[in-house]
């Protein structure tokens, strides 16, 4: 999704915002801009397409300043062209705006304008607003920090938002509503972004701005006020981000990398939270609702992509091991419809980024409706975890790679961590079964090493079937969400068409796709319907199926049976999805690789989506 990067200092702002642009490229986007203050007048250059097409633009222009705004655009309300792109400028020149979110009003807004006078370049909902900016100023007669504050009274809708007014060329405006912004504090500097990646490399002191709060950043200055221009105390804390996490550090791309991170990932997010000497799990963000949680007489978990598929996996989790009934919940579905619920409820909200907009939206509804909202997600001072009465970090470290890997590894990590503890405290398992589950999940990242050893394997694999037209991903029990997530990757980062289902519901339909030119990956580690996979996997090939299994190492019935098995080491069946996810992540980069696709920033996708 859209990006912003802002700069006010001593120092030469060009560099900073280019640089941070290609920092934010990560969360996906169809144009950038930027905007410089030259002798009080704002100098825009903005084009489609990649960070480097707009720095190819500018190559021969005058880029020197010391105060400006960057974006990466996302588009929503238009189509991804030059002139939609960010910055905007108003009618008269008097302001220039980034825009992150959906300002819902902007027709009947444009309206007004229009009927005074004012025109407009592109379709979008930002140009209407940095206009409205303009047109209180002028009209009111008022400074730029009031017209920014009255322009947003009149707005419904979500933003982050960096305003320049070169009347006022000492200072940036920034305002939050619904799209999370975060101010670098440097010496005699401010930076401002839509996420601490392109600050980190400039200072570890910052400030989240939170909903209804607008900045006014100076050089040596910062003011922090509500929309109804209350002055607050702005709270400072420290970044706990290492520049090297937010690089490739040799890989390739981010998706390997990440992809190649997860035993160390998990190991972090089990860090201080199991002992195996004190046989106990300690989740100290669950704490004060765990007395809730206990006593839930339902739990709903809602999520979007990835982290909805952790969720399915936690379904069965927590029901296998705390009896605790589960239902999972898109959340785009869960908000509009009417879910029946009430206080003994809780809702655990999934989501990486913390920031995606139908999840918010879910929490929004479960909080009114007087559930308990439990959040699980990797981004520190992000949305999700602010809006939720309690939560546990994944601490995965940034997933820069749009495909989510190592996030829905841990997410699961924290869901068994969770789904053990509630086993203990309500007694539906035994001191024996709590024991041995922590014992395995603590080993897993090792198996992870021995599965990572193996890529060369996933690579021929990935050669032989990278030009198929179509996947199909079977799976039974925890192995069907992993079926499902192992054909989300597939078509996400190598536009081949793919398809998880549960193994048994095959013979309902997609049985008639299977022939000689149809790759079918069956997850098929030893399980409780190990049997009955096995019987899967012999109509797949009676119909000349291709079978690639991921199997338990050691397993020779279905080595005999399919055309290619891929390992994984032994561990109990309630744990191994984390395991036997990661073949299939290394299965999709191989694939996407050799048909030259763009594994970091796949097309149309984002990172975060802010927008519904
Ligand atoms: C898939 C992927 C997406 C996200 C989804 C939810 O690889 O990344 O499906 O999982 O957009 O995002 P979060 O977890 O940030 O809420």
């Amino acid at each position: 999704m859209c990006g912003i990067i802002g700069y006010i200092g001593n120092k030469e702002a060009f560099p900073i915002l280019i640089n941070g642009l290609k920092r934010l490229e990560y969360r996906g986007y169809d144009s950038s801009g930027v905007a410089l203050l030259q002798n009080n007048e704002s100098i825009i250059y903005k084009k489609k397409g990649k960070v480097s097409d707009l720095e190819n633009f500018i190559a021969d222009s005058d880029v020197s300043g010391n105060i400006g705004i960057g974006h990466t655009r996302w588009a929503t309300h238009g189509e991804p062209n030059d002139v939609n792109a960010h910055p905007h400028t108003s009618l008269n020149g008097h302001f220039t705006l980034i825009h992150n979110g959906i300002i819902e009003n902007y027709g009947r807004l444009k309206d007004v304008l229009v009927s005074v006078g004012y025109t407009f370049k592109g379709e979008t909902d930002t140009e209407v607003l940095v206009n409205l900016i303009e047109y209180i100023y002028m009209r009111g007669n008022v400074n730029a920090e009031l017209a920014v504050h009255y322009a947003l009274a009149k707005v419904i809708g979500a933003y982050g938002l960096v305003v320049l007014c070169k009347n006022e060329p000492d200072q940036l405006i920034a305002a939050r509503k619904g799209s999370p912004l975060v101010i670098g504090i440097g010496e005699g500097e401010h930076f401002i972004a839509s996420d601490a990646t392109p600050i980190v490399e400039h200072t570890n002191s910052v400030i989240y701005l939170n909903n209804d709060n607008v900045a006014i950043i100076k050089k040596n200055e910062l003011t922090l006020k509500t929309t109804d221009n209350d002055e607050l105390t702005p709270n400072i804390q420290k970044l706990n981000l290492g520049i090297g996490e937010i690089e490739k550090n040799g890989y390739a791309h981010f998706m390997l990398k990440e992809i190649f991170e997860q035993p160390r990932s998990i190991k972090d997010t089990c860090r201080g939270r199991i002992s195996l000497e004190e046989k106990s799990i300690r989740l100290g963000g669950l704490h004060a609702v765990m007395p809730k949680l206990i006593d839930a007489k339902r739990i709903i978990i809602v999520g979007c992509g990835t982290s909805w598929h952790a969720g399915l996996v936690g379904e069965y989790l927590i029901e296998d091991f705390a009896r605790i009934p589960v239902e999972v919940e898109y959340s785009s579905e869960f908000r509009y419809r009417k879910p029946v619920l009430n206080d003994t409820d809780v809702v655990i909200a999934i989501s990486q980024s913390g920031e995606t907009a139908d999840t918010l939206a879910a929490i929004e509804l479960a909080r009114s409706a007087g559930a308990t909202v439990i959040g699980i997600s990797n981004v520190v001072g992000s949305s999700i975890p602010r809006e939720t009465n309690a939560g546990v970090y994944t601490h995965a470290g940034p997933e820069i790679g749009v495909a989510s890997t190592k996030a829905f590894t841990t997410q699961i990590t924290v869901l068994s961590m969770i789904a053990i503890e509630l086993g203990m405290k309500r007694g539906t398992l035994t001191p024996k079964e709590s024991n041995g589950l922590m014992e395995e999940l603590i080993l897993i990242p090792e198996k992870l090493e021995r599965i990572i050893k193996m890529n060369d394997s996933f690579e021929k694999i990935a050669a032989l079937y990278k030009n198929a037209n179509n996947f199909l991903y079977l799976g039974r029990g925890y192995f069907f969400p992993v079926a499902l997530e192992g054909a989300l990757k597939l078509k996400e980062i190598s536009y081949i068409h793919a398809e998880g289902y549960p193994a048994a519901e095959m013979k309902h339909g997609p049985i008639a796709l299977i022939d000689e030119n149809m790759p079918v990956v069956v997850i098929a580690a030893k399980d409780n319907s190990y049997e009955k996979i096995v019987s899967n996997i012999q109509e797949i090939k009676a119909r000349k199926g291709i079978v690639i299994a991921i199997v338990t190492e050691g397993d020779t019935v279905i080595r005999e049976m399919a055309d290619h098995v891929l390992e994984i080491p032994k561990a109990d069946f309630a744990l191994a999805p984390i395991l036997a996810v990661v073949p299939l992540q290394l299965l999709s980069y191989h694939i996407a690789v050799m048909r030259g696709c763009n594994i970091d920033q796949p097309r149309n996708l984002a990172k975060s989506v802010t927008v519904e």
